[in-house]
């Protein structure tokens, strides 16, 4: 089911884009969409979900990304799935719902990013394919990326994001033509701050060229191959907004930024605010919500509590006086009076003592109980 019940609070106005206006661009492209990680550096809240569909801002991640898809003009999308697959399908169905048609093609053992674009190949329609790593949040108008394409005659075209510290990235320099002369995956020396965004634009037979029936990563195989081979591989230069969820700190980070506006999404309608509470939320009064935060439906949130930049998931309570920030407080979970809780993950379920301290990136397994107390970084009582 896709729904969207919930309200801003504080409102502003959301970032606006500068989208292209040539929606044939999208004419004979299909979308596809690599969903089909482990996600392990979510972990454990990706022990019970998929990466794309965690909350954030409110909608399952992945529902940015198809609004974005839609938006371009682009109705035919295939989700390369293969970790929890089902999930996927069970969630947004044929598409319609969102005004898409949406296709799956599950691989039952992971076949990779490069493998994870060959095997949805039956199910393509067009002659260009649109390929978006399923834990992007981007401010590009895939359109924009389809004109270079276009206008170069590319075979293959790679969406380039310039970064401030490349050097986590794959690394990506062009010719003043806008070629790319080399595929230089993490290295502590960039020659340039261009970062493959993972999005691409394909055209039908380079994907046809990609091995089948055995991983192959499109990074450390595909990529290298083609500018061996010679193929016309060109690059979308942006400095547009653009992050990585894949581990907490994005993923708190990249929720905040979508419910501030400062990161683009057209399933916001436009709105945008300092949190966002959902219908069915308790907040009592003299609660402070703030930096982004969301709050899922069911959630309360007690007197006092301060809640920074965290993203609180459906049916988790956090007490009185409680500080959370920076923090991803799992379903259900349940946060004692009095605790901290600082850039960490709280697993599904968990139970936080009163006064609990829990800092600095750590992770609590789903159903883990600590009591009153029981953990704490402070000698005091
Ligand atoms: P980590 O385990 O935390 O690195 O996350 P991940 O498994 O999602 O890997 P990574 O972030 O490198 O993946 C980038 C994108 O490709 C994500 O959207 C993944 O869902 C997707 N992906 C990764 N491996 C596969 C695969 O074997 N098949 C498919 N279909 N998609 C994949």
């Amino acid at each position: 089911m896709v729904g969207q019940i919930f309200r801003f609070g504080a409102a502003s106005t959301a970032a606006s884009e500068n989208r292209e206006t040539d929606l044939s661009l999208a004419d004979g492209t299909d979308a596809v969409i690599l969903v089909g990680g482990k996600g392990t550096r979510l972990r454990p809240l990706t022990l019970s979900a998929p990466k794309p569909m965690l909350p954030t801002a409110g909608l399952p991640f992945l529902q940015h990304l198809l609004s974005r898809i839609k938006a371009a003009g682009i109705k035919h999308v295939v989700l390369g799935t293969s970790f929890k697959a089902e999930v996927f399908e069970e969630y947004f169905g044929d598409g319609s719902g969102l005004g898409l048609e949406i296709d799956y093609v599950m691989e039952d053992e992971p076949l990779g990013t490069g493998g994870g674009i060959r095997n949805v190949l039956p199910k393509l329609r067009g002659d260009t394919v649109l390929v978006f790593n399923g834990d992007v949040l981007g401010g590009t108008d895939p359109l924009a990326v389809l004109r270079t394409h276009r206008e170069k005659n590319a075979d293959v075209t790679m969406h380039l994001v310039r970064v401030g510290d490349p050097r986590a990235f794959g690394c990506v320099p062009t010719d003043e033509e806008g070629r790319v002369t080399a595929f230089l995956e993490k290295t502590q020396d960039p020659p340039t701050d261009q970062i493959n965004a993972g999005c691409y634009v394909f055209s039908r037979e380079m994907v046809e060229q990609i091995p089948a029936d055995r991983p192959v990563s499109v990074e450390r195989e595909v990529f290298p191959k083609l500018l061996t081979d010679g193929a016309k591989v060109y690059g979308h230069v942006d400095a547009a907004y653009w992050r990585d969820m894949g581990t907490p700190e994005d993923f708190v980070r990249g929720s905040a930024d979508l419910v501030r506006g400062i990161a683009p999404s057209p399933a916001l309608n436009g709105q945008s605010g300092e949190f966002l509470v959902h219908e069915g939320a308790g907040v009592a009064p003299g609660a402070l919500l703030m930096g982004g935060t969301v709050v899922g439906r069911g959630a309360e949130i007690g007197a006092g509590a301060r809640v920074d930049g965290a993203v609180v998931f459906d049916g988790a309570k956090v007490d009185a006086g409680a500080v959370v920030e920076r923090s991803i407080i799992g379903f259900g979970v349940h946060v004692g009076p009095r605790a901290l809780v600082r850039d960490a993950v709280i697993g599904d379920g968990a139970q936080i003592g009163a006064r609990c301290e829990l800092v600095g990136g750590a992770r609590v397994w789903p159903g883990v109980i600590i009591p009153d107390g029981g953990l704490r970084f402070s000698t005091d009582v």
